[in-house]
């Protein structure tokens, strides 16, 4: 298990320090809700320092990384810098710890999500869209329900994502529509 701490040194150097201060506030805020939701806060809080250090490449590399690592990604995340960075960041993070599965697909899934969706997937998922430094209104509302309600948190985040791309007449990605299906049709919510 690495130490929180020797991970935040190395990687300090390697991010800008806008990109290493969110990636710090998604770790601890998703080593918060894994205490409440019963995962490895520990693994989570390396997750969420990695989450984003694939936006540190350009497209090329970040198609490079997951290809070698076996990351898989389609057409539309190939074209795009934005939605690739999450493939690219899974790759680095196993590469790098060889973490447990579940947490190299939560650094995946951070983006445009995936059905099936784990504790360890929403948990990053919710800390990425509601960590403290993030400012819309929605947040707060996602932070509440995390509290107590960590699949509902999830649908609240995916369901807002995707409302505010229809409203400015954006492309949702396959993986995200099949997100808010699963949240909705799992039995026994909560
Ligand atoms: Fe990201
Ligand atoms: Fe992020």
């Amino acid at each position: 298990m690495p130490d929180r701490k020797s991970v935040e040194v190395a990687l300090r150097d390697r991010m800008p320090s806008r990109l290493f201060d969110h990636s710090r506030q998604v770790a601890k805020y998703a080593a918060h809700l894994a205490e409440l939701h019963g995962v490895d806060p520990d693994w989570i809080y390396i997750a969420g320092l990695y989450h984003d250090l694939g936006k540190t490449m350009d497209v090329d590399a970040m198609r490079g990384a997951a290809e070698s690592e076996r990351i898989a990604f389609d057409d539309m995340e190939a074209r795009s810098a934005s939605l690739l960075h999450a493939a690219a960041s899974a790759a680095l993070f196993q590469k790098d710890m060889k973490p447990p599965d579940s947490f190299v697909k939560a650094v995946r899934g951070h983006t445009v999500g995936a059905a099936p969706f784990g504790p360890e997937e929403q948990i990053l998922y919710v800390a990425d869209f509601a960590e403290p430094g993030r400012s819309y209104e929605e947040c707060e509302s996602v932070r509440r329900t995390a509290e107590r309600d960590l699949h509902l948190a999830t649908l609240e985040a995916v369901a807002f994502k995707m409302r505010f791309l229809m409203l400015r007449n954006k492309t949702i990605h396959a993986r995200s529509l099949a997100l808010y299906n699963f949240l909705l049709e799992r039995p026994g919510r909560g």
